[in-house]
């Protein structure tokens, strides 16, 4: 009797609890989607597997008019921000009160979480600056001839399981995103892995794992409930093989003093020397003099940065390049004109493609700026971190609270870009740009807008320029992605299958 009592108490303080938090909108007049599904908010779907949180995060953007929403994440209460303009001033000029993410971080029982992705405040602006120059032009120059390299291991591949006459049907996604792993496992782990060649190696098995669960998602919608499941030990293996191979590959070329020009290098500079030197000729990873600066970062660090990196880089990268051949086969004078300037400067530069030689391609710049915009990561996040007072309203945001800007939603708006779901690389054409630049984010915005920029750009091309200076894509009808509803950002179901076939050697 009492613990029937008891069960109906507590029933009605949980449904009271599920009440009033999905009153918070309410309360405060804010503006906010009236029929609100409880108990998972704007994320019923994602729950159910119906959508992607992706496409669910566009579907409440499309579907709401003001310029900032109320919405519900799970329980949580968060703002949607749906004007472009205010997205901007959130984060750029107002970024000292939306300078986090606010995802799981326990800096004092998991160092692993401390990624540059997760960190807050001071300790993330310490670490940024001390990352920055690994990422700059100087340094990828002289990593490139390893993307290079992988490029082609990539191209030997497609040219062992393509016919030598006639054209075959290729997941290219899967391709590019095997060349995007070997780009981050050689150039950020250190390793020497050919993923074509030996698909089992230990890197992809580890990596693959991390690729089968939603902790991420939990990541993201409730860090709290995260930072529990590691203490009661739900650790990551993923991280934790990680850390092995990199505490491994350090300690090898400390004791062979070898020195590699790649990010691990510049990593080990960090947590030897306190810093990342100026100067691009210096590699070394042994201090001059003892500066007594105080040594901080570690190896768990580097496991952490190295992980986040590997999370941030291989899809993203993969994607611009895999979407944009996916857009080209459908656009036959599109893809004439990315073939004819592969070719023209290729032949400028006697057939060696270089760090320079990527740079003459303006029509392939324009045609993954246009690939990042159809196809972005499909929202920012920031959390509130002080009180917030929406410029020319009266309404606050918490501190606390998190920020959604929903990319996607933005991207394919006709009212920031006429016709959205047309793929128009010339919209962006100096001489025309008839788009709204404050809209056009791909990349985040602010302090806090992604450090690889141009890492990602140069090797989504590179892979892009590989796969056009070798094969011919037959053309294809009209079709759209089908997004997976299991997924967070846009991946492909069933992949991007495009025909390809080898291209007739050139006759001498
Ligand atoms: C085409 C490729 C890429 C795209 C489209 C992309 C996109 C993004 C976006 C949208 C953000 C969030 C920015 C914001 O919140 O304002 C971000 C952040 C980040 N990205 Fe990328 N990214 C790419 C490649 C990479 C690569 C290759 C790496 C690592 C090697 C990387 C590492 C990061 C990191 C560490 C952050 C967090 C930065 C911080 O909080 O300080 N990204 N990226
Ligand atoms: C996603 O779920 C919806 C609703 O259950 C279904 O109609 C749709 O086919 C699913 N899409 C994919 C790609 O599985
Ligand atoms: C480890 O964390 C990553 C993201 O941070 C996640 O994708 C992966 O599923 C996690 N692995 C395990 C075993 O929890
Ligand atoms: C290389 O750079 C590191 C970090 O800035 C510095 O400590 C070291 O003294 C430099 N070495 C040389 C040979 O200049
Ligand atoms: C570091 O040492 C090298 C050789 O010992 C010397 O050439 C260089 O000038 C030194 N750099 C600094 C910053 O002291």
């Amino acid at each position: 009797m009492i613990a029937l009592l008891l069960f109906l108490l507590l029933g009605t303080l949980l449904f009271w609890f599920i009440k009033h938090q999905y009153s918070y909108w309410n309360r405060r007049s804010f503006p906010c989607d009236p029929d609100t599904n409880i108990p998972y908010g704007c994320l019923t779907s994602v729950v159910k597997h119906e959508k992607s949180m992706g496409v669910a995060l566009y579907d409440a953007y499309v579907k709401a008019k003001s310029p900032f929403i109320g919405i519900y994440l799970l329980f949580r209460p968060a703002v949607m921000i749906r004007d472009a303009e205010l997205a901007h001033q959130i984060l750029i000029q107002d970024f000292t009160s939306f300078h986090d993410r606010g995802l799981y971080l326990d800096e004092k029982r998991d160092r692993m979480s401390c990624n540059l992705f997760s960190l807050r405040g001071q300790r993330w602006r310490t670490l940024r600056q001390k990352l920055t120059p690994t990422f700059s032009s100087s340094k990828l120059k002289a990593m490139f001839h390893t993307s290079d390299d992988i490029g082609d291991k990539m191209v030997e591949h497609l040219n062992k399981i393509l016919p030598d006459e006639g054209r075959a049907e290729v997941d290219i996604k899967d391709i590019l995103v095997t060349y995007a792993i070997d780009i981050i496992g050689s150039v950020i782990f250190g390793l020497d892995i050919n993923s074509f060649e030996e698909p089992k190696n230990k890197f992809r098995c580890l990596v693959r794992q991390a690729r089968r669960n939603n902790l991420l998602m939990l990541i993201f919608l409730c860090p709290s409930v995260a930072k529990y499941l590691v203490r009661l030990g739900f650790k990551n293996k993923t991280a934790i093989g990680l850390r092995e191979i990199l505490k491994d590959t350090i300690e090898y070329r400390e004791k062979h003093n070898i020195v590699r020009k790649d990010m691990l290098q510049l990593m080990m500079q960090l947590m030897n020397t306190g810093k990342i030197a100026e100067d691009d000729d210096n590699w070394s990873t042994k201090a001059n003099t003892t500066t007594g600066e105080e040594n901080e970062f570690t190896l768990d660090d580097i496991a952490a940065q190295g992980f986040i990196f590997y999370i941030a880089g291989q899809d993203s990268t993969s994607s611009a390049a895999a979407f944009t051949i996916f857009e080209l086969a459908q656009n036959p004078d599109l893809l004439a004109r990315a073939q004819n300037e592969v070719q023209e400067v290729l032949a400028r530069h006697n057939g060696q493609l270089s760090y320079d030689a990527l740079q003459e391609m303006p029509f392939l710049d324009l045609c993954l700026q246009e690939t990042m915009r159809k196809y972005p990561f499909p929202f920012l996040s920031r959390e509130c971190t002080r009180d917030y007072t929406i410029p020319g309203t009266q309404h606050v945001i918490e501190k606390g609270t998190p920020i959604v800007i929903p990319l996607l939603g933005i991207h394919r708006d006709p009212h920031y870009f006429t016709n959205p779901m047309i793929y128009d690389p010339d919209r962006f054409s100096p001489s025309n740009a008839n788009y709204n630049p404050n809209a056009y984010m791909p990349f985040g915005a602010g302090p806090r807008h992604c450090i690889a920029l141009r890492m990602g750009k140069i090797n989504s091309k590179l892979g892009l320029v590989k796969i056009l200076q070798n094969f011919d894509v037959e053309v294809m009808g009209k079709r759209e992605i089908i997004i997976d509803n299991h997924s967070a950002g846009i991946q492909p179901k069933g992949g991007v299958k495009v025909r390809l076939s080898k291209r007739a050697k050139p006759c001498h």
